[in-house]
């Protein structure tokens, strides 16, 4: 690894969360691949670096050597919507395409993200077999359950899995303690005028708003149908859109008093760069932005961790300065001037 330059590999890149994150710390992406269109689409649009596509077609022998290899392994066998299936679902053998290419190519460090749920799908047996599948090719593994809204305005409880390559390091690794900002959904909403052009998509069905409330009605929760938007919003998951139990934000500009949150509000709570753009040549629906920016990684996050990862690697790495420095380019300028970490 040359002076305080690193490079990695972005499996499973979706629209690169990963990437985002890392490249702050001065990071070079030298593989990525995904087996959705529309995410390589958009991936392509961003780093100018096509992906490859389905990782069971990669020929391992083709990527190129690297430090990090990070992953945010397909998590629908482990979601409790997936139905916990773990291993036996035809999609949770993915993992051992991530263990095939370490094996092949033994980078210094393996950075994967899961969903929590990921720790007691079949009462712990999934994830014990993800460690040993780890341990098994020599790696140490450390693991911890952060939660993103410490920094951004949503309540986002993800698995973080290190892994280090024995002999090396590791024995000092540990996980960041997020400094907490205190940020919510209203910090990062659009202004009418700026939602303007995208008004008719963001407005529900009078049939939409009736499902959440209905779903909310027979679980029996009083909450009702929209997010209280002075603390951070829960979770967006890819079928936000669709999902009755997702909520809308308020908004007075029409009878129904609901709006979806506007792709963009969605790229800001989860620290995607402004500039970040959102591009379909198959469809130009926005809604289809929605899905992609629910899977994705919260750079800020990957940020931090990466920095403490870079630490144990021998580099030493200031947290604070890339991590706010993301954080400033996820959000409206307004909202950008009065972010200070000590501000809590
Ligand atoms: C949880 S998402 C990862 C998102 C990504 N980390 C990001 O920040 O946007 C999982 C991704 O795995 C991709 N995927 C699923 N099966 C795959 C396969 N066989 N080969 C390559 N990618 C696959 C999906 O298309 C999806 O984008």
């Amino acid at each position: 690894m040359a002076d305080s330059t690193f490079t990695f590999i972005d499996l499973f890149c979706g629209i690169g969360g990963f990437r985002i994150g890392l490249e702050a710390l001065g990071g070079t992406c030298v593989f990525s691949c995904d087996s959705n269109k529309l995410c390589r689409e958009i991936y392509k649009k961003n780093f100018h670096d096509a992906p490859k596509g389905d990782i069971r077609n990669v020929d391992i022998t083709g990527i190129p050597d690297f430090d990090i290899l990070t992953a945010g392994f397909p998590c629908q066998p482990f979601t409790k919507l997936g139905g916990q299936t773990g291993f036996s679902h035809k999609r949770g053998s993915i993992f051992e395409y991530i263990i095939e290419i370490a094996k092949a190519k033994r980078p210094k460090v393996l950075f994967l993200e899961n969903v929590p749920s990921l720790l007691n799908t079949n009462k712990g047996e999934c994830f014990k077999r993800v460690k040993e599948a780890i341990m098994a090719i020599g790696y140490s593994v450390h693991f911890e359950v952060i939660n993103g809204k410490y920094l951004l305005p949503q309540n986002r409880n993800r698995l973080y899995i290190v892994c280090f390559q024995p002999g090396i390091i590791g024995a000092s690794f540990e996980f960041p303690i997020l400094p907490e900002l205190k940020r919510s959904v209203r910090d990062i909403m659009m202004a009418h005028e700026e939602i303007a052009d995208d008004y008719q998509f963001l407005i529900p069905t009078e049939n939409q708003v009736q499902r959440r409330v209905d779903f909310r009605k027979q679980a029996g929760k009083k909450d009702g149908v929209t997010l209280n938007i002075d603390v951070p919003s829960p979770a967006i998951v890819s079928s936000y859109r669709k999902e009755r139990t997702q909520k809308f934000v308020p908004c007075e500009r029409n009878e129904l008093g609901v709006r979806y949150l506007h792709y963009r509000e969605v790229a800001r709570l989860q620290g995607i760069p402004e500039d970040f753009q959102f591009f379909c040549k198959f469809a130009k629906r926005p809604d289809m932005f929605y899905k992609c920016l629910g899977n994705c990684v919260m750079p800020p996050v990957i940020a931090a961790i990466g920095c403490h990862i870079l630490k144990e690697l021998g580099l030493e790495m200031n947290l604070e300065k890339p991590v706010m420095s993301l954080l400033v380019k996820a959000t409206s300028k307004k909202d950008a001037a009065k972010l200070h970490f000590e501000r809590n």
